[in-house]
């Protein structure tokens, strides 16, 4: 593949910007915030960061419902902020992903409020009105389609009634959308995450959407009417003419409902850069996945549908979903949560760590009236909603973790007195200290960064076991995902151990035993 390029070979840390690090004291995370923990990303080894939305919002789905796309919420700070903070990001190697919401606005957006003041407003057209409502659901609950009683029409939002989704078809809502990305890139921004991009084209007869089973109204229909649309190829070209016009620009989708096979229809030469693939697919299940076997399959398949086109963007956990420390891991015990770290950042894929995993953060329990999250207050008790995983960040043992002077927007996990930036920086067995490691041999392997991926077949169940393979050098990682030890097999040669939850030094070959849950990378020597 050639040189190191940032967005492809490089690891991208995602912040949710009200609960990193709040500068002024008011229990919001803020822009100079995120500025002052630069150097703490730069040690960490980050190459990129993705900040989730910093628009102006009235906050009904915490920044997903944005009021104008070409400003700074003020709770985040100023535009001034905004440039100081890609300027020192800058000076470190750091570059900076805006996240765009263009599939829908908030209902207080300037041009949904044209749009609803009557029938007639030029803007009228620039989202989706109808005199009947077709069987389109909502993301977060009931119908898509919300009665608007000043101009008698239904208007369709796929996500909460005050998410209007923007009609893409009209050309000067098209043109007003590439705007907002030319806006950002003069600014110096260097790539965009696309929230739900693949929903921007609904059917243009609105047809209803065929039915299958599920649990959730949203769940129980096929989406080829109201996502997936042919019509988002050209645009996806467009985009792609436009963020080539400046240099090392970069585009990361966010496939909804998505499957190995779609995600890679969307990347490539023309297309996006690169979309996610999410090894969370099973959150929504009582009892996430958690086996060598799992994680196998599903690396295959995305292996398979990617091939070599591009390279696809990994995540265990996000602002979306349970963290990964917390679905797969016992009490405070890490053991897990390495193996899954290493996954995320041996697989053939660009990691993205979300704020807090590299420290192992475990999501925070709420009572029913603390729920802030939509979707948590609608499908309470069956859905929890997602502000479990958005507590503030655990810098240190001080009074709120030393997020914020004042009291936090959301409550810290209690465990942040042991749990913290601090603490592990100074412990070498630490959650950090081995994510920095896993970084450091990324960087120093290029095997781990573009190499081919062979999975071997062990002998013994529970272990996953795959070559990172590159003309350089081969790195094989093993995993045992049991708490009982496990033999492995090993290819032919000698391997040079690299990092190890067990210690390790010496020269292995013909077989190695993995202590119980551990992650042992070797090189070939
Ligand atoms: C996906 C985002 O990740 C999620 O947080 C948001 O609620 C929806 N899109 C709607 O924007």
């Amino acid at each position: 593949m050639g040189d190191f390029l940032w967005w492809r070979d490089g690891v991208i840390y995602q912040i949710y910007p009200r609960s990193f690090a709040d500068s002024n004291g008011d229990g919001f995370g803020d822009l100079p915030g995120i500025t002052s923990k630069l150097d703490y990303l730069a040690f960490l080894g980050i190459d990129g960061l993705w900040l989730s939305p910093i628009h102006p919002s009235p906050d009904k789905d915490f920044g997903y419902d944005v009021a104008d796309h070409t400003a700074i919420d003020p709770r985040y700070g100023t535009m001034e902020d905004f440039d100081k903070l890609v300027a020192e990001a800058h000076k470190r190697g750091i570059r900076v992903i805006l996240d765009m919401v263009l599939n829908h606005t908030s209902d207080q957006h300037p041009w949904f409020r044209e749009s609803r003041s009557s029938r007639d407003n030029p803007k009228r057209d620039w989202y989706l009105w109808r005199e009947k409502p077709n069987n389109w659901a909502s993301v977060f609950g009931g119908s898509g389609w919300d009665y608007d009683e000043k101009t008698g029409r239904y208007y369709f939002h796929m996500f909460l009634k005050e998410q209007p989704d923007v009609n893409w078809r009209n050309p000067e809502v098209r043109k007003a959308q590439l705007n907002v990305f030319r806006f950002w890139l003069e600014r110096g921004v260097d790539g965009f995450r696309l929230d739900v991009f693949n929903a921007y084209f609904k059917h243009p007869g609105f047809e209803d959407n065929p039915s299958k089973f599920g649990l959730r109204r949203f769940d129980q229909q096929v989406h080829v009417n109201d996502m997936d649309r042919p019509e988002m190829m050209p645009l996806l070209g467009e985009l792609r003419s436009l963020l080539d016009s400046y240099p090392e620009r970069y585009s990361v989708g966010e496939p909804f409902v998505s499957t190995p096979e779609k995600t890679a229809s969307y990347a490539g030469a023309q297309k996006l850069h690169t979309a996610f693939f999410f090894f969370f697919d099973n959150t929504t299940g009582l009892i996430p996945k958690w086996n060598a076997d799992h994680f196998r399959r599903q690396m295959l398949d995305l292996g398979k549908a990617a091939g070599n086109v591009y390279l696809p963007a990994l995540a265990m956990s996000n602002h979306d979903i349970p963290r990964s420390a917390s679905r797969y891991c016992r009490g405070e015990d890490d053991a897990d949560a390495k193996i899954a770290m290493t996954l995320l950042m041996t697989m053939r894929g660009t990691p993205f760590i979300y704020y807090g995993e590299e420290i192992g953060m475990r999501d925070i329990s709420l009572s029913r009236k603390e729920i802030m999250d939509p979707v948590g207050r609608y499908y309470w008790p069956i859905i929890k909603g997602r502000d479990g995983c958005r507590s503030p960040m655990q810098w240190d043992d001080s009074p709120n973790a030393g997020f914020s002077k004042g009291k936090p927007w959301l409550k810290l996990h209690p465990n942040y007195t042991a749990r913290n930036v601090l603490a592990q920086e100074k412990d070498t067995d630490s959650m950090l200290s081995f994510t920095r490691r896993l970084i450091a041999l990324r960087k120093e392997y290029g095997a781990l960064r573009d190499g081919g991926i062979l999975f071997l077949e062990p002998s013994q169940k529970d272990v996953l076991a795959y070559l990172r393979l590159s003309p350089q050098g081969t790195i094989l990682v093993g995993l045992n995902f049991s708490s009982r030890a496990r033999k492995l097999d090993l290819p032919p040669g000698d391997w040079q151990p690299l990092l190890s939850t067990s210690a390790r030094d010496e020269k292995i070959s013909d077989i190695i035993k993995l202590a119980p849950h551990e992650v042992c990378l070797m090189k070939s020597s």
